[in-house]
């Protein structure tokens, strides 16, 4: 993942024809790493990991257009220079880059699941604690090791919205309709879990240690509401029959006595 402070000029460079990823753009407060409390000193993502540029700088002469967002619209402008002529820096409000295969997965060792926060990289607070503007969340290559525990993520509906990418291979509680390059949108207090596929799978599984190693997703959890673009509602691929995932789960609703 790459984090370009607001602000900050830059151009991008393609090193293949073609590219894609995933893009949030925070108005918040600046991300930061979580507070680690108990955990420690170390753990999630480490504050070594991050690696910042050096200065660098072209000496280029000649019509730069510049474009530039401000109030919601794109504005151009030509400047008679190159403006990437940094050749020195110090202070804070910088780029960087953090490998997301660097994450230190933490998670259950007995039972029961924590909540996902703890897979947070990076998150932007707001004023109230526990509901950030946006928490920058990796579902990462990592065991399973839960007893007495249903493995996969559980069934939930929660005061926040969850955008969710897959970067390559599978997610673990999606065995369908989740390709990477897709996005899942469950908004606020939206019910959400596991697709019935999954669930029929966890369900009969023997609980031995269990390696998740094949794939990388990621989420954006906020405390605001997301609204779907005319182009994504509109867009051919769209999934109009996505909970149809959950069809055909089997009640198993028995109080005990
Ligand atoms: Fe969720």
């Amino acid at each position: 993942m790459a984090l370009i402070p607001r602000g900050v000029r830059f151009r991008v460079e393609l090193l293949d024809a073609s590219a894609r990823g995933y893009v949030c753009e925070n108005y918040g407060a600046p991300f930061q790493l979580p507070d680690l409390g108990p955990i420690g000193a170390n753990g999630l993502a480490n504050a070594r990991d991050f690696r910042a540029p050096v200065a660098a700088y072209e000496d280029v002469e000649g019509p730069v257009e510049v474009v530039n967002k401000f109030c919601g619209n794109l504005w151009t402008a030509t400047y008679h220079h190159s403006p990437l002529d940094v050749v020195a820096w110090h202070g804070n409000h910088v780029p960087y880059a953090y490998d997301l295969r660097r994450f230190n997965v933490l998670g259950s060792i007995s039972y029961d699941h924590p909540d996902p926060s703890i897979f947070t990289v990076l998150t932007s607070p707001s004023d109230t604690p526990g509901l950030a503007g946006v928490d920058f969340v990796v579902f990462a290559p990592r065991w399973l090791v839960g007893e007495d525990t249903f493995r996969p993520p559980y069934f939930h509906r929660n005061v926040m919205s969850e955008y969710m990418g897959l970067i390559e291979g599978a997610y673990d509680a999606k065995a369908e309709g989740f390709v990477p390059g897709g996005g899942s949108l469950h908004n606020m207090m939206s019910a959400h879990g596991p697709d019935r596929e999954t669930f029929d799978r966890a369900s009969a599984a023997e609980l031995r240690p269990q390696k998740i190693d094949d794939g990388l997703a990621f989420m954006f959890e906020t405390r605001w509401p997301v609204t779907a673009t005319a182009q994504a509602a509109e867009a051919e691929h769209l999934q109009r029959d996505y909970d149809g995932v959950w069809q055909g789960l089997q009640r198993h609703f028995r109080p005990l006595p």
